[in-house]
């Protein structure tokens, strides 16, 4: 079979475009070459507390998102990760080969417990397991992702490998797909910190659903530096070199194009060129979110079949981890 590619989003909030450039505008590439399967991570959204109502929201407008940014479900299947119960038998078992050291060296979660970790979830610190349970259930061989996931795909590839070893060749050992510029999209209000979901204000992103005004106001709010020019060099100057890398993606313009186009320059007209072309941008993709928001049947239709062809393949696969860990009769 050909290479499979995986991915999945948490559902807890809107989109922004960190997520856009970081995955998705992979995902819709990928698409046309590879077979591709992609979920929407609803067991991993509850390792912090969800309103149940807001979470089933968040499914279907997350869905309606990947739709939007170019999935097309006649390529690819969409589905929601807890419809597939073998997600989390799968990342049950691999919790009982993954080791303590291991998981506590994880990042992402020192980050999020680091207020207390007393009083973090379990589900928080086992995470990571369920992951690599998303992406081995199917036989991914590529993940495309943004930088802050390289590591739980570094885990995962030692669980197919431990679980190989230990049980015999059952796994496929998948690769990360990680783009060379834009893998981590900064905040646009402090540049040291990734644009995210969660941050505490929403200065930090552009949200997928931000009317054209809002993103105006953003940017022109963006943090910038004090030298008033346009040049990309991250170590020096990570705030414009930020903006820099939003508007290569927004534009497809290189680098030293960008540069010349705003010699002489200051950040003002930069900063508004940049807002402008993630306005035309994000534009197609709000226009067809309206279409699925409408059409609420077509979605639902579309969840169902990504649903039925996951449920097999991971049946399938599981029917054959469960003898080889001697699991049942
Ligand atoms: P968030 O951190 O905003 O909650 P997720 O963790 O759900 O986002 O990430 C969904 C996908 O988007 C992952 O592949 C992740 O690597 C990618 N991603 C998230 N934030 C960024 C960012 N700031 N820059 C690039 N990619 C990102
Ligand atoms: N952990 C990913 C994130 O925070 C979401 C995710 C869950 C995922 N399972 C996955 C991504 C499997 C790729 C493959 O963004």
């Amino acid at each position: 079979m050909q290479d499979l590619v995986l991915s999945g989003v948490k559902p807890t909030n809107i989109l922004h475009i960190g997520n856009y450039i970081g995955a998705l505008k992979q995902w819709h590439e990928i698409q046309h070459s590879h077979p591709c399967l992609f979920f929407i991570a609803d067991l991993h959204a509850i390792t912090v507390p969800q309103d149940p109502k807001v979470l089933r929201e968040n499914n279907l407008k997350i869905a309606a998102m990947y739709l939007a940014a170019g999935i097309d479900p006649k390529r690819s299947h969409i589905f929601i990760q807890s419809d597939v119960r073998e997600h989390a038998e799968l990342g049950w078992i691999l919790g009982t080969i993954a080791k303590m050291g291991e998981m506590e060296r994880m990042t992402q979660y020192k980050d999020k417990a680091k207020k207390g970790s007393e009083n973090a979830g379990v589900g928080l610190f086992t995470y990571p397991v369920l992951m690599a349970a998303d992406i081995l259930l199917y036989d991914t061989t590529a993940v495309p992702v943004g930088e802050d996931q390289v590591q739980h795909l570094e885990l995962t590839r030692v669980l197919a490998r431990r679980f190989n070893e230990t049980f015999g060749e059952t796994f496929k050992v998948p690769q990360a797909l990680i783009q060379k510029v834009g893998a981590r999209i900064m905040g646009l209000d402090d540049p040291t910190i990734k644009m995210s979901k969660s941050a505490s204000s929403v200065a930090n992103y552009i949200a997928f659903t931000d009317e054209p005004d809002v993103i105006r106001k953003k940017f022109a709010k963006a943090v910038t530096d004090s030298e008033a020019r346009v040049a990309y060099d991250i170590e020096a100057k990570p705030a414009v070199s930020n903006l820099m890398t939003i508007y290569h993606h927004a534009t497809g313009k290189m680098m030293p194009e960008i540069e010349k186009e705003f010699a002489g320059k200051g950040y003002g007209d930069f900063k508004s060129a940049v807002a402008e072309a993630v306005i035309v941008m994000l534009a197609p993709i709000q226009a067809k979110m309206k279409t699925y928001e409408q059409d609420p049947g077509e979605l639902m239709k579309i969840l169902d079949a990504g649903r039925d062809f996951a449920r097999e393949m991971a049946e399938s696969k599981m029917k054959i981890v469960r003898e080889k860990v001697g699991l049942g009769r």
